[in-house]
């Protein structure tokens, strides 16, 4: 076997055999195919696509090319979350501790900025001091000690992933159902979690940008998470503009701590509150999901949940006097104001094109080696169906650089659309599959 004739078949649009898929992953992890043959071989996939089979084979894969962590000594039930990504998707910060704080353990690795979208593991070294690398038996104790740690991946968990994650961004192949089920599936299953909550997302701000596409995608990660007997449950929610109203590391991270002190932006309450009711459900704390509702806002309410998040920040050694004043953290030099032209409501505003501009001051990276800004990114003051007069503040752009921020200025316009009608606001969570 050799990886010229894998990459043959998948270019000539035929399936990849099992072992096929173990040679691709174990030989790529320990550095016998090169990036430029991997890069092929995914470029095919991206084109052609996988099949289910395909897909389980090459999450289990990925899953397999490290260690597989055991967490029975934290508890036999560990119910981890993801999201297929989005813009200003703050959720893990928010949700987590608050799941924490209801006395459910919380062992939770995210990843960084893909493409357009922000990574959780990036906003949450916006804290200064916070460390997100850790090493398993710190994770271990870190649980122990405060019921929760969020943390990006640790180095010995799915190697082929961290590889393949970072081709994929590197050439553009991000928005492909079969690579978006097995990386995050992969990390799931290794993540010793057993039982999961996915956030589907879906829309201008999503990798799938329709729902049918999301339910699909749903259906793969389902299946391949009953093979590797994970009960998971997909929540399909709405990308079609960004989550709140900040875009960019250090922005976000504050909208998470104005959140968990109560000021919560609806498709952000609706979201925590519908994940957290099934990660509740799922960890055998509470089968009625309208009481478990009750629990998570009762918890934001007595400021319980964000007690758990000075208690989780200081933990991972991050500076808490952040938390408590906001006004600490950096600001960009430059604050631009985005005005609106016209008068009417805001009818669309274009995610992706969002997530790009706030990639383009510096809050994500445009190659692995960038360095992110966290000052910087955009904060929405006009949401989909917001009354907008002209003249009015849309969004304000935070900036390091005057230029930058004067050429996003004049792409953000462009990303709203305001109509004289006003439209009925969609639906955050679509569908629980
Ligand atoms: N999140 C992941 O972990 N992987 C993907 O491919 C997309 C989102």
């Amino acid at each position: 076997m050799n990886i010229q004739e894998i990459i043959a078949k998948k270019r000539d649009n035929k399936k990849l055999n099992e072992e096929e898929i173990r040679y691709f992953v174990s030989e790529y992890t320990k550095g016998n195919i090169t990036d430029y043959q991997a890069a092929a071989l995914i470029m095919a996939i991206y084109i052609n696509g996988m099949s289910r089979k395909e897909t389980t084979s090459f999450a289990l894969e990925m899953a397999n090319s490290g260690k597989i962590l055991d967490l029975s000594e934290i508890s036999n039930t560990i119910v981890d979350k993801h999201s297929t990504g989005g813009v200003g998707d703050k959720i893990t910060i928010i949700l987590m501790p608050i799941i924490a704080s209801l006395g459910i353990p919380v062992v939770k690795m995210s990843g960084r900025g893909l493409g357009f979208t922000g990574g959780t593991a990036d906003k949450l070294e916006a804290i200064p001091g916070y460390r997100t690398n850790i090493t398993t038996k710190e994770l271990i104790n870190n649980v122990k000690k405060v019921g929760i740690s969020l943390i990006t991946q640790t180095s010995n968990l799915t190697p082929a992933d961290k590889k393949i994650y970072a081709i994929r961004d590197a050439i553009n192949c991000m928005d492909s159902m079969p690579l978006i089920a097995s990386s995050i599936m992969s990390k799931k299953i290794a993540s010793g979690a057993n039982k999961l909550v996915l956030d589907v997302t879906c829309g201008s701000g999503a990798f799938m940008k329709n729902k049918e596409d999301a339910i699909k995608l749903s259906k793969i990660m389902k299946s391949i998470g009953k093979l590797a007997k994970m009960e998971t449950i997909c929540i399909l929610t709405n990308m079609n503009e960004p989550l709140g109203h900040s875009i960019g590391n250090t922005l976000e991270i504050i909208e998470a701590i104005q959140c968990l002190k109560g000021d919560i932006p609806q498709d952000i309450k609706e979201i925590i509150t519908v994940m957290g009711s099934y990660i509740i459900k799922l960890a055998d704390k509470g089968n009625n999901l309208e009481e478990n509702r009750k629990m998570i806002l009762e918890n934001i309410q007595n400021g319980k949940a964000y007690n758990k998040f000075l208690e989780l920040v200081k933990n991972q050694n991050g500076d808490i006097e952040y938390i408590k004043d906001i006004k600490k953290f950096e600001k960009a030099k430059y604050i631009i104001p985005v005005i609106s032209k016209e008068d009417g409501y805001v009818s669309e505003i274009n995610a992706e094109e969002i997530g790009k501009i706030s990639v383009s001051l510096g809050a994500g990276r445009t190659k692995k080696e960038d360095i992110i800004d966290k000052a910087v990114g955009i904060i929405l003051n006009k949401k989909i169906t917001d009354k907008v007069s002209k003249g009015e503040v849309l969004a304000y752009i935070h900036s390091n650089d005057k230029q930058k921020g004067e050429e996003a200025s004049k792409q953000l316009i462009n990303t709203y659309k305001i109509s004289e009608i006003k439209l009925e606001k969609e639906r955050v969570v679509l569908e629980v599959i």
